[in-house]
């Protein structure tokens, strides 16, 4: 009687599992097949023609409501929380004419404008109100730079909910192997050139 139940159960495993396995791996050929069929049938979407580093971009959400044209846009941080901060790339400095050209390239976050913070040593570089950009700008021009003086340059986005951080001092520009580290600050030397330095202090006599 024993033996005979055993037998039983036996058999109901040898016979159960096959056919478990079986119905396992139909149902993932099922599913894979369910996915290519989702894919194939509508257009593949594109991503659209947005570089969060070209100057005058226009955010891509808006590139997407054009022409009622559906293409793709990278993910973004959620719009109730401050954006992530932009890298900040090049910055060429002239220093004859105590002037700089920032370049900048946008966080994936939401973002209504841009600005330029400047600090020369502790104290803020910039006086008069803030600069703001808006948020399709990724250029911009900093004057009144005075050569042999070192300053720290961030650059700063914001929307509703906030600005982006800034890190203490700048930051660090490089990592430890000497890599850019391309953060929101960068640390500034304005070279000294003797030929122009009396032109650097009419600048700065104003
Ligand atoms: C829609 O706009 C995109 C980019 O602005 C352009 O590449 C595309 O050709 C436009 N499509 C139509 C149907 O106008
Ligand atoms: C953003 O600023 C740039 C540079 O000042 C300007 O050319 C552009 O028209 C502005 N765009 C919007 C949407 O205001």
């Amino acid at each position: 009687m024993l033996s005979s139940t055993c037998f039983l159960k036996f058999l109901t495993v040898v016979l159960f599992l096959p056919c478990l396995a079986w119905s396992l791996s139909s149902d993932d050929y099922e599913e894979e097949e369910g996915e290519e069929g989702e894919k194939t049938p509508p257009p593949e979407l594109g991503f659209c023609d947005y570089d969060h580093c070209r100057h005058l971009q226009v955010p891509c959400k808006e590139l997407q409501g054009l022409n009622g044209s559906a293409c793709l846009c990278p993910g973004t941080s959620s719009p109730s929380q401050p954006p992530d901060p932009p890298r900040l790339g090049e910055v060429r400095i002239w220093p004859e004419e105590g002037r700089a050209a920032v370049h900048w390239c946008a966080p994936a976050s939401p973002v209504d404008e841009y600005w330029l913070e400047l600090w020369e040593g502790g104290d803020p570089g910039r006086t008069g109100p803030r600069v703001l950009f808006n948020n399709t700008v990724r250029r911009a021009e900093l004057e009144g730079l005075k050569p042999g003086r070192t300053y720290i340059l961030c650059v700063v986005a914001s929307n509703d909910a906030g600005a982006s951080p800034v890190p203490e001092g700048g930051g660090e520009d490089f990592d430890a192997d000497g890599t850019p580290l391309f953060g929101p600050c960068r640390h500034l030397s304005v070279p000294l050139r003797l030929r122009t330095l009396g032109a650097a202090y009419r600048k700065e006599g104003h």
